[in-house]
């Protein structure tokens, strides 16, 4: 491979044909740092709706560091894999901490930031500070893989092979060079072989073989599963919501009380009213109403929610536990709460 042909090529057609992002025109490390963990598992167009809203919400570390959990799971909500938003919280508490609120500009130290993996470090050392690092995500997997004729690549192999491309007077540029054409040339069905700048490279293309690399990676289908929600309304207060527990699905947002129901039980409405005794309300009316039922794909979870609303006849009692309030439509509004229980709560 002629490495200093394909990166004047690929760098060249990068300079022309690059997607106009917000964060590209962006030299601050911090809010290059959001943009990449944003990307993570995220599309370019969805996180293009959130990016500027969050930088002008927190601009920078510190304004980051001190907001509460509650604002920075809000300013998340919709984004998903919200343990993406605790550990950007924690990152920049961390950074404050130990660094001055400055992003430290050594691969070794960015490491040792909350949530910043190998990608991120390659990342942002490569786009904030021209570190000569790789940063291999699922479209630069695909590229190298074809470039390669290789199925099945090893993270080992990957890594090998693109820290050996990066381009040493343009790391950050080259990342994303590689990222961008994943993206729009290279893509996963029906790539445009035909527009790639950097066709006579790729030995998948001269075997026929481009459509079929890399191999599918053979993923566990999502367990499906079904949740009962108590959806308990107060006349004064608006519904019961509970915080759910840190460190699982969902952990820290604000939820409406789910009981999971096993395959096979016939009663979800039993498990309401043991639900709702639970948390202190008398259930035993007659007086149960199910909602329309509302799907959500999580990545290992394919849920379906069964919500039952219950009316109660008399103020709601003030609640003492933190993780437990009633929450009425404005309140709502400032909670991070899920949004396919958002959507059920617009309903109402
Ligand atoms: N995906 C993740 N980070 C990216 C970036 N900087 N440019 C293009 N696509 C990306």
């Amino acid at each position: 491979m002629h490495h200093s042909r394909l990166r004047e090529a690929l760098l060249a057609h990068y300079d022309r044909h690059q997607r106009d992002l917000p964060w590209r025109a962006e030299s601050d490390p911090y809010r290059i740092l959001v943009s990449e963990v944003m990307l993570q598992q995220t599309r370019v167009e969805t996180v293009l709706g959130y990016y500027e809203a969050w930088i002008e919400r927190f601009p920078t570390v510190r304004a980051l560091a001190e907001a509460s959990e509650a604002e920075v799971l809000k300013a998340w909500e919709g984004l998903g894999y919200y343990r993406r938003a605790r550990y950007l919280h924690r990152a920049a508490m961390m950074v404050c901490e130990r660094f001055q609120g400055e992003l430290p500009s050594s691969a070794e130290q960015l490491r040792e930031i909350p949530g910043v993996g190998e990608y991120t470090v390659g990342a942002v050392g490569s786009i904030a500070f021209g570190l000569q690092v790789p940063a291999v995500d699922g479209n630069v997997r695909r590229v190298l893989a074809r470039w390669f004729d290789v199925a099945e690549p090893s993270a080992a192999w990957l890594r090998e092979v693109a820290t050996e491309l990066v381009d040493p007077d343009r790391p950050g540029d080259w990342n994303q060079a590689l990222m961008d054409l994943g993206a729009t040339v290279c893509t996963p069905r029906a790539p445009r072989c035909e527009v790639c700048p950097v066709s006579w490279v790729c030995a998948a293309r001269k075997a026929g073989t481009a459509e079929k690399r890399p191999e599918p990676k053979r993923k566990r289908a999502p367990r499906p599963a079904t949740f009962a929600l108590a959806v308990l309304r107060s006349p004064d207060a608006g519904v019961l919501m509970v915080r759910r527990p840190q460190g699982g699905l969902l952990g820290g947002m604000w939820a409406l009380p789910e009981v999971e129901i096993e395959q096979g039980e016939r009663a979800p409405l039993q498990a309401v009213r043991r639900l709702a005794e639970g948390l202190g309300v008398r259930a035993s009316s007659r007086s149960w109403r199910p909602l329309r039922s509302v799907r959500h794909r999580f990545t290992h979870i394919d849920a379906t929610y069964l919500p039952w609303l219950l009316d109660l006849r008399a103020p709601s009692p003030v609640s003492s536990e933190p993780d437990r309030r009633w929450v009425d439509h404005a309140e709502r509004q400032d909670l991070a709460v899920p949004v396919a229980q958002r959507n059920i709560l617009e309903d109402l």
